[in-house]
């Protein structure tokens, strides 16, 4: 039954409990969920958050109860799937006043997907404070969890944040505080991340950076449970869980170079995995000699990146000796990425790809990182023109996502 939910000093739940069984990434919350959007009744009323799409009416209606739509200062978007941001189109035709508040890639999204183009919006960075009247508020940026522009809010008097999917769990009910549930919400709270912010999991890390010395009293998240009976519980989990062990999985880099720009992605395809605690091996196929030593490392390895320079539309060096045996070895477990440096089309990687798609091999391509990780701008085949920095920038990031993939 619905009811005030009061999450502290002039703070208001005014959110949505979902008791459908709700379709969610692929999967199906038999206990429903909620969308908590929040409103601080400040002198310059703020909202955080707003409610999915399908909503919005219902949500914009029960607001009335709360404030004159007319009044609210600010609504803060956290973050722009539309289970949170699509009540705002509705919110903002009757909070005429209402200044949007996101990070600069969240406003360029929020004026595309609703059509706000004409609206006042408020660019935030890391770190940035808005002072809304008795309570200020705080901004950080935590880009992938789970989407790129997504930030938290940090009410500072309050003592809470507002970080929006993270440290949320799925669950249709009223009695929203942590201390009120029936049962130990760990179990849910562990599946969430799991599901939700494993695939980035270092950049769980740098959000724990962010706040661990910010004092928090209450969690206030977009989904479930409000967490106040001890923060620091649900941040040390996370941490926790952030931290599991990257294994005892072992990847080669097998590559051939003709100017020794593929060579350098291979030395930093090697450092990125060596960092995460992969033992890995590296070798450079040039040599007869080097064939077998390529397709031991093959063998003993979980994750395999095969890289080449493409010289008149081919591979360079001995690769293709070892590419062309890989149809007769059972791969099945393992996985295999193509990489290479290129000047005008970069065929050699394309032949890789086609090379591995022919053998037992899992082979990584974009369409599997999509699916996993909901990161549209990891490459895989992993392609870089020369040696531009900001292709070598873009091939470091597709590794370390493809690194942080295969070890979980
Ligand atoms: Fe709850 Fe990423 O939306």
């Amino acid at each position: 039954m619905k009811k005030d939910i009061l999450v502290g000093n002039n703070v208001y739940w005014v959110g949505y409990v979902d008791d459908r069984k709700v379709p969610f990434h692929r999967l199906v919350l038999e206990k429903g969920t909620t969308y908590n959007s929040y409103l601080l009744k400040t002198e310059k009323p703020t909202i955080i958050d707003t409610v999915d799409i399908s909503f919005g009416r219902e949500y914009v209606e029960n607001l009335k109860e709360y404030i004159n739509l007319e009044e609210i200062k600010y609504i803060v978007i956290n973050h722009v799937e539309p289970d949170h941001s699509g009540a705002l189109p509705v919110l903002a035709s009757k909070a005429k006043n209402a200044v949007i508040v996101a990070t600069e890639l969240g406003v360029q999204e929020l004026k595309e997907m609703y059509k706000l183009h004409n609206r006042e919006f408020l660019i935030v960075k890391d770190g940035d404070v808005l002072d809304i009247g008795a309570k200020t508020l705080r901004f950080y940026e935590t880009p992938y969890l789970h989407t790129e522009e997504t930030m938290i809010t940090y009410a500072v008097e309050d003592k809470t944040l507002y970080p929006c999917d993270i440290f949320s769990t799925h669950v249709a009910t009223y009695d929203l505080f942590d201390d009120l549930a029936k049962e130990d919400i760990m179990a849910d709270f562990e599946v969430y991340y799991k599901l939700i912010m494993d695939p980035h999991r270092n950049y769980v890390k740098e959000m724990i950076n962010k706040i661990k010395n910010i004092d928090i009293e209450i969690i206030a998240p977009s989904h479930g449970y409000i967490l106040r009976s001890s923060a620091k519980r649900y941040i040390d989990s996370y941490d926790d869980m952030s931290q599991a062990s990257s294994t005892n999985r072992k990847a080669a880099v097998i590559y051939s170079t003709m100017t020794g720009n593929t060579k350098k992605l291979a030395n930093h395809t090697m450092d990125i995995l060596s960092d995460k605690g992969i033992e890995t091996t590296i070798i450079n196929v040039k040599e007869e000699s080097d064939v077998e030593k390529a397709k031991e490392a093959v063998n003993n390895s979980d994750i395999i990146f095969f890289g080449s320079s493409t010289r008149y539309g081919d591979m360079v060096g001995k690769i293709e000796e070892v590419l062309k045996d890989l149809k007769d070895m059972d791969l099945s477990s393992k996985t295999g990425v193509a990489f290479g440096s290129y000047g005008w089309s970069g065929e050699a990687v394309e032949i890789i790809y086609d090379y591995l798609k022919a053998s037992t091999i899992q082979v990584l391509d974009s369409s599997n990182i999509i699916k996993a990780t909901g990161m549209n701008d990891v490459q895989a085949p992993i392609r870089v023109k020369f040696i531009l920095d900001e292709d070598v920038n873009k091939f470091k990031k597709s590794v370390d996502a493809i690194g942080e993939l295969l070890i979980r």
